[in-house]
């Protein structure tokens, strides 16, 4: 199903079989729990059955409330105490339950129709890209599930941000995402990042979202390193701009004797809702492209969604490395 972050596989959250399926569709090792999706509702009625505020203190059930009435429908998860109804299975066995209410019409169209909690990984395979289209899902899951929802490219483009939030009411971001780090901290006050000793994030390997095309991180925009054009003459690179004009670095690479395949930029006026709406498309791109290396620009700035996008490229790149100079 389309989301507005990115395509999700979804199955009913308290049927073992079905969740089953969808860890096998997508090589997912187990240990790796899955979000639960909801119908929009009054936040506390939404999570009736799924999570158990009851293991909240006062202060906790206050941030949940005020944190979705503010980004509910919208994409924001929340890990919560889970309820006796979620299998084990979903979560991974944790006491945990992630949840969320996504901000998409076919999406609420399918979960009113369900009347259910829907679980819904990324309708990716294990590690791999997160798909923004129908013609994505496809591309990863052809043969392995019965049908796609397409409702078009996600308005979004990156997953959605995840927080814990613990017994004692603290909140912890576990993954940057759709909603910006200060816009929760507008709202609720301090927001911890990383995991916890109580809390965990089993997912976040830090090899996530990696193209099949070896692909490295550059130390700064492409036309202030030296030293990368030598290593990289050879097979031809791709390469993956933050805002800087694809023509100049493609014009640079040739003149340097890069053979390249394409160059890309993710939002030439620096917007971060379009660079991070391209940025899983381009990254399919560009694997799927004649280039035998991508070469990512670091993202310079950490606020808005810029967070989530250096998050996920330097996840997509942390299998290689430039060679020393
Ligand atoms: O935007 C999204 O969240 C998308 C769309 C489809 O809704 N879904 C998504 O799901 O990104 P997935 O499975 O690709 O990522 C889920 C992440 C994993 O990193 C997992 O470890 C974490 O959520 N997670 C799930 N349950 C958790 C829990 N109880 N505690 C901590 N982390 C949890
Ligand atoms: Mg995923």
């Amino acid at each position: 199903m389309p989301t507005e972050t990115v395509y999700g596989l979804a199955a009913a959250a308290t049927d073992v079989a079905a969740v089953t399926m969808v860890y096998a569709a997508k090589e997912r090792p187990s240990f790796d729990p899955l979000i639960v999706h909801l119908a929009h509702k009054d936040p506390e009625v939404a999570v009736e059955g799924v999570a158990e505020l009851s293991g909240l203190d006062t202060r906790g059930r206050e941030r949940f409330v005020t944190l979705t009435r503010r980004f509910w429908p919208g994409p924001l998860t929340c890990v919560l105490p889970r309820h006796s109804n979620i299998p084990d299975l979903v979560a991974s066995g944790l006491p945990t339950v992630a949840v969320r209410v996504p901000d998409h019409p076919v999406a609420q169209a399918l979960l009113a129709a369900f009347g259910g909690p829907v679980v819904a990984p990324s309708a990716n395979r294990f590690g791999r890209i997160s798909p923004t289209t129908a013609d994505h899902v496809i591309a990863e899951l052809e043969g392995r599930i019965p049908a796609v929802l397409d409702g078009g490219a996600c308005r979004v483009g990156v997953e959605s941000t995840i927080v814990a939030i613990a017994g004692d009411g603290s909140v912890r971001l576990l993954r940057p995402g759709g909603v910006a780090r200060e816009d929760l901290i507008s709202v609720v006050g301090p927001v911890e990042v990383g995991a916890g000793d109580a809390i965990e994030a089993p997912g976040q390997t830090p090899e996530h979202y990696a193209p099949g095309t070896p692909s490295v991180m550059l130390p700064g925009r492409i036309d202030t390193v030296s030293g990368w054009a030598k290593w990289a003459s050879g097979p031809p690179v791709g390469v993956l701009r933050v805002h800087g004009p694809a023509e100049d670095a493609h014009q640079q690479l040739v003149a340097a004797g890069v053979p390249v395949a394409l160059v890309l930029t993710l939002s030439a006026t620096a917007d971060p809702h379009e660079a991070a709406r391209n940025l899983f498309a381009f990254l399919r791109q560009l694997d799927d492209s004649a280039a035998e290396r991508l070469l990512f620009e670091p993202v310079d700035r950490a606020d808005g969604l810029w967070a989530a996008i250096m998050d996920r490229l330097r996840r997509a790149s942390s299998r290689g490395a430039l060679p020393a100079r």
